[in-house]
Parts: structure tokens; sequence; C-alpha cells
């Protein structure tokens, strides 16, 4: 395993471990400095983008006020989403409804509330989009194929084909809205740059067939998100994204790009992150069994739902760790009474073999996708807390 130094520098970890000592496990501690480094990257490697942050990664209350005042946009999916933003201030003039599946009522409270931004990605919604949000301007959604080098795939559920997309281009103008551009996403955590490229030359054809072919000029691409957080499987470093996605815009539109719109949850709040929990059990299943079995009280259903499949694999420290120590195998379990709840099983991690009830196991790069989705009460394990380090 990597280095913890090479996740998180020495002296800020030394101050989380200080900040977290008296915290009552699970919890996950959130670093807002991290945050603010990491949208001011992403704005410095993308400085022709406007940053509309995807809620969903995290909507706590602190990291909504605080990407509003930096100036964020905000890239939404619900009306209860719709309301945070609204409630710290944020215009809808600040707001894309990026969901692709939604109610008409749904799409009338994001109009009524001054939402101008629509994604769509079929012929009903975009009914819906006509009637209860008029004039309005569209974006569709295509299909990528890039399913295999992510390692939370968004393909296959939301987009149409390219073909689609040109009849829904026009259908727009029809119904009296502005046709304004085309959106993907490549699939979060997406490890393979080059699936931009195949993205962005579909996102060409349309802009260029439906100028020549209808008179129809598109004026904004929505590139979605899919950049990486720091986990165990390597990623390129973001710099590396920018450029060559600079030149794949360049190699298709020339110098004089559209309107670059990014949708980042996971680059911009995963980092920002550590869940901190505690050992419940340590067990073998027979006398001579290799492996150890590791219970936490964290699990798939308070917090560390992308354990599913082993998608994500969140770089683990425990409070035993130190550079001699001894480790061996382990199968880690979170604490509810359901045969689900395994978070790495096929994944070999290795812990201290002195690990033992009560100490603690850290998840790094935990700040997006695990709060929000927590259950509700699963078993009696209440939804898992959040506390801000400034
Ligand atoms: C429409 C849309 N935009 C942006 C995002 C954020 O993607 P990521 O977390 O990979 O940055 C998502 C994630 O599911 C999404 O569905």
């Amino acid at each position: 395993m990597k280095d913890r130094e090479s996740y998180i520098p020495d002296e800020e970890w030394q101050r989380f471990l200080d900040f977290s000592r008296d915290l009552e496990t699970p919890c996950i501690v959130i670093n807002l400095e991290a945050i603010k480094r990491n949208y001011r990257e992403i704005q410095e490697l993308f400085p022709y983008s406007d940053i509309y942050y995807a809620l969903k990664a995290n909507p706590e209350k602190r990291i909504v006020q605080l990407l509003a005042e930096m100036g964020a946009n905000f890239d939404l999916a619900s009306p209860a989403e719709l309301d945070l933003v609204l409630s710290h201030g944020v215009d809808g003039s600040r707001v894309s409804y990026g969901n692709t599946i939604k109610k008409a009522k749904d799409i009338a409270y994001f109009y009524k509330n001054g939402v101008r931004m629509f994604a769509t990605d079929s012929k009903e919604d975009l009914k819906n989009i006509a009637v209860e949000a008029p004039g309005s301007r569209v974006y569709i959604r295509i299909l990528v194929e890039s399913a295999s080098t992510a390692d939370w795939p968004l393909s296959r559920k939301f987009g149409c084909h390219p073909d689609m997309a040109y009849d829904l281009a026009i259908a727009a103008r029809d119904h009296g809205l502005v046709p304004y551009g085309i959106s993907f996403h490549v699939g979060s955590q997406q490890r393979d740059i080059g699936q931009w490229d195949d993205a962005i030359a579909k996102t060409k054809y349309l802009f260029s067939s439906l100028e020549e072919d209808e008179d129809i000029k598109l004026q904004m691409i929505n590139m979605g998100g899919g950049f990486p957080a720091p986990y165990r499987q390597p990623a390129n470093p973001l710099t590396e994204y920018a450029s060559e996605i600079k030149r794949y815009l360049t190699d298709d539109f020339g110098d004089d790009f559209p309107r670059i719109v990014l949708e980042p949850g996971r680059s911009l709040v995963g980092s920002s992150g550590i869940l901190v929990s505690e050992v419940v059990l340590v067990s073998r299943k027979n006398n001579t069994a290799l492996n150890r079995w590791v219970y936490i009280d964290a699990g798939r259903y308070n917090g560390l739902l992308e354990t599913l499949d082993e998608a994500i694999k969140y770089p683990l420290f425990t409070s035993k760790d130190s550079a001699d120590v001894k480790e061996n195998e382990v199968i880690i379990a979170g604490p509810t009474c359901d045969s689900m709840d395994i978070l790495y099983e096929q994944h070999k991690y290795r812990m201290p073999v002195d690990l033992k009830i009560g100490d603690r196991v850290y998840f790094l790069s935990t700040g997006a996708y695990t709060g929000s989705c927590a259950s509700v009460n699963f078993n009696g394990f209440a939804p898992i807390k959040t506390y801000f380090m400034e």
C-alpha cells in the first residue's frame, strides 16, 4: 500500500488526529481547506470553464455555503437540492437541472425559482420542459461508452444516441426552447483520459451537422464530472486530464471553444474527507484460517456505499500503523446483520496483526458519496455524522 504521506501531508494528518481524537465513531471529518484548494485547482487548470458543483457528491450545508461564496454554480437533481442552494443565497441563474429523469411538477418548480437550464435525453422529458419551462435552454445528454474504465460507471442509465440527440435538438427548437448544447459524463472516477476524446468528437459531430443541416448553432458543452479523487487504484494527476482535454477540444473546435461547463463532484470534495471508524470485533472463521475478519462500526449502510462490488478502494490506515508493523490479510465488514455489508473481501487489504477491538480504522478520501448515501436507520445504526475542520 502507498504510504499515508502520499495522500495527506504529516502536518494535516496530525491536525486531523487531534481534531478527531474525542469524536464518537463512526464519523466523517471534512477539511474545508482541501475543498477550497481543489476548487481553485480546477479553476486554474480549466480557466475557460464554468464550474457547476454536482451537489449530490456531498450536500452538507457548510460545503454549499463555502462553494456558493467562492462563486460556484450548482448541478442539481431534485427540488430539495434546489431549496438547499436557494437557502444559501444562490440565484436560480446559477443552477442547472442536470437530472434527465424528472417529474413535470419538479420542472415547473425549478422554472418558478429562476432556473433556465435543463438537461434532457428523451422526447417525453423535452415535451415536459417545453410546457413547464417555456423558452429555456436545454442541453442534450449523449451516451458514451466508458463503463469499463470508470470505477463508478454512469453510462446506460443516462444519455441517448447522438442520432437521437440530433432529433431532440430540432424538436427543442420546434417547441420554442433554446437548443443550447450537448452534455456527457464519461463515468465517475474515470481513469482513462482518452474517454473524453471520443465524447468530444461525438459532440463536435453534432455541433457541425446541426449547424450545417438545420441552422441550429449550439453554444455549450457540458463535460460532466469523472475527474479522480485519490483512491488506491492509481489515476493520473488532474494536470494531465486538463492538458489532454484541452488538446481534444482544440483538435475538434480550434481555439474558439463553445462555452464549457464542468460538473465536478468527486474530484472537488472526495479528498476532503476522512471517515473514522472503530474496530468492533476481530475474529477467524476456523482455528487455522489465514484471514482475519475485521468488523468495524461503519459499513455499506452508514457511509461506505461505494464499496459495492468493491468499486471504490479507499486508502485505509489504522491507529496501530507504524513503519515496522507486522501485517496480514483481512476481510473488512460493517456492523449490520446483513451479509451484503462486507466491504472488501476480494481486494486484499492488510492490517496490523495486533489490531484489537477499539482501535481506529481511517478511510481516506471519503468526502464524496458517503454521508448522504447512508441509510436512515437500518438495524438501528444512525446515519453517519459529519464534522468540519476549518
Ligand atoms: C450529471 C452529473 N454531473 C456530474 C456528476 C459528478 O460526477 P463526479 O462525481 O464523477 O465528478 C454526476 C455524478 O453522478 C452526474 O450524474
